[in-house]
């Protein structure tokens, strides 16, 4: 099972799909807003159900798609002024020049601007069009207009269009739309604000040959919930991860690598940190026989036996120690994590002294637990200089993530 931040727990959103080619991804945006607790009631334009089809927006939000003003069957049960304020927040993705343009001016001439005009809940508009139309005055104007109304914009960012050209105006992913609507929802206290925090995650994969490796299950979703956590709370982040395949956090410095002797050179790199928390299952060893070329599998003379092969292993460097251990450009703040399966307090107590860390975030990684790739956490928190130990009751990895900044927070002031 998936335990999800559902940080969109019971939020109700108007979705306002207007006609342009980026309308597809509002279907992504709506999985995203249920995944996250959110309710979708979706409301298209003439010109959006050119791009998407109302049967997929209504299969995907589980609702009704709205579309028509003039509905007499949605007037009498219930009107377009109680639709327009029944919702927590109103979100136009994408919005079209045309949309923003009829906003701005207060022109209300089908079901979704008369909403708009209608309701007192919050708006927020992903605009996404052509860089010309996005720079053009009358654009522009509109926009000054609207942010002036308290109208909250979200991109468009630059990049790649699907008219060929480059520039500002393509939409912003769904990701970082849910994003923004998380931290709408759930402000955080921006307790690390103006800080630079490293973080590192996942495993580190360690080259036996060309083609093959020792690594370990960890899959980084604490680390990248940790990442986001850190960004929520005002952070400047720099995540060095080694391979995952978990969503690159809205607003995160990333930094990909895959061997623990990259990842060494890659947070000595990105000193000077005030924070540093390390979260990644980094390999202990690496193999000391590399072969430059894949192994064979020699077959033996006697065609019931093979050879047997020897790997060896010589010491990776301790990067959370040798970290923790700098005189100069040291952290200020150094937290680390300690995977055990047995003994756990005993273990932990002897690694924060021989590891020279500030915290040590202790996690019971037994393969009973299935913390080891999975979605829940069970955690202490384990303070050298005040000998406490915090236990964190089992939730969700970016639960966990919350809770960890929150002390990490509390610290800080
Ligand atoms: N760590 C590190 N570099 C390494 C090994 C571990 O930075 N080469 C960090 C991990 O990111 C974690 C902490 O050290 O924050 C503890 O990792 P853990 O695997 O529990 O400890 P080990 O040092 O490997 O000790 P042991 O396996 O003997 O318990």
């Amino acid at each position: 099972m998936v335990l999800l931040a559902m940080t969109l727990h019971n939020k109700r959103i108007l979705l306002l799909i207007s006609g342009g080619i980026a309308a597809f991804k509002a279907l992504e945006l709506i999985r995203l807003i249920k995944k996250s607790g959110g309710y979708v009631t979706p409301v298209m334009t003439k010109s959006a159900k050119q791009f998407v089809t109302p049967l997929s927006v209504s299969a995907l939000s589980e609702n009704k798609v709205y579309d028509e003003l003039f509905n007499l069957t949605d007037e009498a049960e219930m009107g377009h002024i109680s639709l327009s304020r029944e919702n927590d927040l109103i979100l136009v993705m994408p919005a079209t020049a045309n949309i923003l343009a009829k906003l701005a001016h207060g022109i209300a001439d089908d079901l979704a601007t008369t909403l708009l005009l209608a309701t007192d809940s919050p708006i927020m508009v992903a605009p996404a069009m052509n860089v010309r139309m996005w720079e053009a005055s009358a654009t522009q104007k509109n926009m000054k207009l609207l942010r002036d109304n308290d109208v909250q914009f979200i991109g468009p960012v630059k990049g790649d269009m699907a008219c060929g050209e480059f520039g500002f105006g393509r939409l912003s992913e769904p990701e970082v739309i849910l994003t923004v609507l998380e931290d709408f929802f759930s402000p955080v206290t921006k307790t690390l604000s103006g800080k630079h925090v490293l973080i590192t995650a996942g495993p580190t994969y360690e080259a036996i040959d060309p083609v093959r490796f020792i690594g370990n299950l960890s899959s980084g979703k604490q680390g990248y919930a940790l990442a986001d956590a850190a960004r929520r709370a005002g952070a400047k982040v720099t995540l060095i991860t080694g391979p995952s395949n978990e969503v690159l956090p809205y607003g995160v410095k990333l930094k990909q690598v895959r061997t623990a002797q990259q990842m060494m050179s890659a947070v000595q790199q990105s000193l000077p940190a005030d924070i540093a928390v390390f979260a990644a299952a980094v390999s202990d060893w690496k193999i000391a026989n590399y072969s430059d070329v894949k192994i064979k599998k020699q077959q033996h003379p006697d065609k019931n036996s093979t050879d047997e092969k020897t790997l060896t292993f010589v010491e990776n460097p301790d990067i959370l120690k040798t970290i923790a251990s700098l005189t100069k450009n040291r952290p200020s703040l150094v937290v680390g994590f300690a995977a055990e399966t047995d003994d756990i307090l005993e273990n932990a107590r002897a690694k924060i002294i021989r590891k020279n860390c500030d915290i040590l975030v202790v996690n019971d990684v037994s393969p009973a637990t299935g913390i080891m790739g999975g979605d829940y956490n069970k955690v202490s928190i384990m303070n050298k200089h005040n000998q406490q130990i915090v236990e964190l009751p089992k939730a969700s990895k970016a639960q966990i993530a919350r809770n960890i900044i929150d002390y990490i927070g509390k610290i800080n002031e």
